[in-house]
Order: structure tokens, then sequence, then C-alpha cells
């Protein structure tokens, strides 16, 4: 499995001369690495502006099909712009947005539904790891996720342990500590399907990435991949990420 490697922009930069100039230097800089898939996820307002459509994601999509739902943005159309990933269930979403693990569930069925990939984005709190639930958040947030998807539905799907404590606040997850996490999800992940089925879905990291980490959370903690806020907007910090990543 080739690391992924996905670049997260929220709601940045402001200007879509900015966010072009970054997509293209960005992807310049590393169209002759071959051994990482890199996937950008800049806000809806880009997508169609931007080129190179296989090297494009969305950081969000809605749970209805279509409708009167203002403001909303539909998986098929994210489809429909020859796109793949979609990320679901990001923090923040759950946070500032009130997605529930309902909610979550829902957007993943339509994102399969539409033969999107999910990047389906779980992780505790401070205050959940704090008063050490995090096993249980991890797992009510697996299970309720996934519920009513099967195995085969789900086998293109990726999950991404991103600790809250660690997102945006330059206190990244420590190295062994990640590592737990991420044979903790392969274990909850392998009761609800199987063993063999936890193998194959790809385990993401995500909190507080940087040139100087990346690598471990791959070669060391064993993440086939990562998922980059903030040093994402920084082009020579996430070319080096991609490169120390294979
Ligand atoms: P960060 O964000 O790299 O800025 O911590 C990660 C994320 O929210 O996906």
């Amino acid at each position: 499995m080739k690391p992924l490697i996905v670049a997260n922009w929220k709601c940045n930069p402001q200007k879509e001369t900015e966010a072009k100039k970054l997509f293209n230097s960005v992807i310049n800089s590393i169209k002759s690495i071959k051994s990482a898939e890199v996937i950008i996820c800049p806000p809806f307002i880009y997508l169609s502006a931007l080129k190179q459509k296989s090297r494009l994601g969305a950081q969000n999509c809605f749970w209805e099909e279509k409708g009167a739902y203002t403001g909303e943005v539909s998986a098929s159309m994210i489809k429909n712009l020859s796109l793949n990933y979609v990320i679901l269930g990001h923090s923040e979403r759950r946070r500032i947005f009130n997605e529930t693990d309902e909610v979550v569930n829902k957007k993943i069925r339509l994102a399969l539904k539409e033969k999107l990939i999910p990047i389906f984005c779980i992780g505790e709190t401070q205050e959940e790891r704090d008063k050490d639930e995090t096993e249980s958040v991890l797992k009510r947030q697996i299970i309720s996720g996934l519920e009513d998807i099967s195995a085969p539905k789900f086998i293109n799907g990726i999950i991404a342990y991103e600790p809250v404590w660690a997102i945006g606040t330059g206190n990244p997850c420590d190295i062994d500590e990640s590592q737990k996490m991420r044979l903790l999800i392969m274990k909850i992940v392998s009761g609800l399907y199987s063993p063999s089925f936890s193998k194959k879905i790809p385990i993401l990291y995500g909190g507080s990435v940087n040139s100087a980490n990346a690598r471990g959370y791959i070669k060391e903690a064993g993440f086939n991949g990562l998922l980059v806020g903030g040093a994402s907007l920084d082009k020579r910090e996430f070319v080096k990420i991609v490169k120390s990543s294979i």
C-alpha cells in the first residue's frame, strides 16, 4: 500500500489565485513521486478551478442526495466533478457544526453509494483522554459511524485517527502512543468486520503533522498515510512531509 498523504486546507486560502498557486506548485513539486499518493482537499468553491481532478478531494458532503438544503453540497456533485475522496466526520464538523455519529454514518453511506472514498475521521478529545475514555470513544465512533455498512461496501474506505487534542495545537500524538491507537482501531474494526478485513483498511494519522514527525507515523507507528492540516498550507513543508513518508 502506497502511503496516502491528504492535505486538508480547511477554510483557506481566501483567494482563488492563492489556491491555484499553492495547488499548482505542490503538484509540480511532487509530480515525479510515484510511491506516495497525494490528495488535496481545498474549500468547495475552488474545486472547479483546479485542474488535475485526480489529485483533489472534498472536505465534506451532505447526507441527502439533493433538494432544498440551502448551502449544502451533495455527494453526487462531488463525484460528478470526477473527484474520488471525501473527508467525513472531521472533529471540527462534529464540534462546531454539531455533527453526530448518526449524521456521519448517513454521510458515509451516501458517499459510498456515490462510489466516493470516505476518509472517516475519528478521535478523542482532551477531556475524554483525561477520563480514560479513549477506547470507548473510538469504539462508539467506529461502530456508529459504520452502522449498516457491510464490509464489501466499506472495502475502499479509509479511517483517519485524529486525536482532537493534537489538531492544530502543535502538540502531536507521541509515535508510540499513536501506534497503540492504530492497533486499537484495527482491533475494533476486526470485531466489527473481520481481522483480515481490518488489515485492508488504510488508517491515517492526523494532528499537528509536520516534516519532522511525518516519517515516524508511517515508518515506526505503521500508519498508511497522513491527514495534514496547517502544514499543508505551506508548500515547502507539505512537500517535505510527502517526501519523508516514502
Ligand atoms: P493539523 O490539522 O495538521 O493542523 O493539526 C489536522 C486536521 O485537522 O486534519
